[in-house]
């Protein structure tokens, strides 16, 4: 698309064929301008490689964006391992599909780290560490900081607050509704803090088996398709990206969106769809950077995890700001955080 080639081209770009699993291995490095680039690690099926390696680019070009913004001394990157469909890896193939991974990073002499991220968890960043040192949140036993999902959840719930506060004049979510859309790592645990307060709740997953989840935290169960429809307050995408497009944008009931789903606009045109529709979209750049600011506060910087999670929390200042000038502005929000991420892309490499 448009976007993608509008913007400078990412530094280095690894794709191998695993040798010991055989599977794709794609390592995309946006930008190492402001530091080491950073960003998580994708087990995900696509139709083909390819489009593994379209959502690696889009998925580390958005690392760096998130990166600037949350204030961090980084550069955004992203693996992405293109699993055929069928099965997830595991046992002795997943070690295999791990190791080969941590081999292309290896070789990568420090550019790029990475993390956890759909379809991968601290353990995996373990077997990852068995070939190269740069793994973040491996457990906490095993030397990391451990799982960043509580950390990038608790960002969700600072982001929510500011969100609020533009959009209804008060930051309390006790008299909200929210439709929650995926359960996984971090969306489980936003919908357990939004029960917390105590907010009318609406949640959804395409894996049935977690409506357990939704029960125990009161929300209504719905489909994925209701769910993203659903005539609540708040719309919190959790799941996978691409679901706000020129198709969805017009059924959407839902006044305002902030979660923590990584690129969640198809394209940078849907962002004005939602600013024409009134919808009040909390750009994911911004919403999810909880997990990165602990991850790095605790591993790079030597931070207590209650350091850490005081820069979490700044997620809200952040946000806010970026609202304030899209409003001032008459400028999406999408456009005013890329503005700002810019601009200190350009200030840290003076
Ligand atoms: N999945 C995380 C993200 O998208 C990636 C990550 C988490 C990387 C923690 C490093 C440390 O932001």
């Amino acid at each position: 698309t448009a976007d993608i080639d509008s913007e400078p081209m990412h530094e280095h770009v690894v794709v191998r064929r695993g040798t010991r699993s055989g599977l794709p291995i794609i390592v995309a490095v946006h930008s190492t301008a402001l530091g080491q680039a950073i960003g998580g690690c994708r087990l995900a099926h696509y139709p083909h490689w390819r489009d593994g390696l379209t959502d690696a680019l889009r998925l580390s070009a958005a690392m760096s964006d998130k990166c600037a913004l949350a204030g961090l001394p980084n550069g955004g990157g992203k693996t992405v391992v293109a699993l055929p469909t069928g099965g997830t890896p595991d046992g002795a193939t997943r070690r295999a599909v791990l190791h080969d991974v941590g081999d292309v990073i290896a070789g990568l002499g420090g550019a790029y780290a990475t993390g956890p991220d759909v379809g991968t968890g601290p353990d995996d960043m373990v077997t990852i560490a068995e070939r190269t040192p740069y793994a973040f949140c491996r457990p906490v036993a095993a030397g990391g900081s451990g799982d960043s999902s509580p950390h990038t959840a608790v960002g969700v719930l600072a982001a929510l607050r500011a969100l609020c506060a533009e959009r209804f004049g008060s930051a309390g979510l006790s008299a909200r509704s929210f439709a929650v859309l995926g359960l996984g790592r971090v969306g489980s645990h936003v919908l357990r803090m939004l029960a917390g307060t105590g907010a009318t709740l609406v949640a959804s997953d395409l894996d049935d088996g977690r409506r357990a989840l939704a029960d125990a935290a009161g929300a209504a169960w719905v489909t994925p398709q209701n769910c993203l429809t659903a005539d609540v307050d708040v719309l919190v995408p959790a799941a996978l990206g691409g679901l706000l497009t020129a198709n969805s944008v017009p059924k959407l009931r839902c006044t305002a969106i902030a979660g923590p789903a990584n690129n969640q606009l198809d394209t940078s045109a849907t962002a004005d769809l939602l600013h024409q529709r009134g919808i009040l979209w909390a750009p994911d750049i911004v919403v999810s950077a909880g997990g990165i600011i602990h991850a790095t506060a605790v591993e790079l910087h030597r931070e207590t995890s209650d350091q850490a999670a005081v820069r979490v929390r700044g997620i809200a200042d952040t946000l806010t700001g970026i609202l304030r000038t899209a409003r001032a502005t008459g400028s999406t929000p999408a456009d005013a955080a890329r503005f700002r991420a810019c601009q200190r892309i350009r200030d840290g490499r003076r």
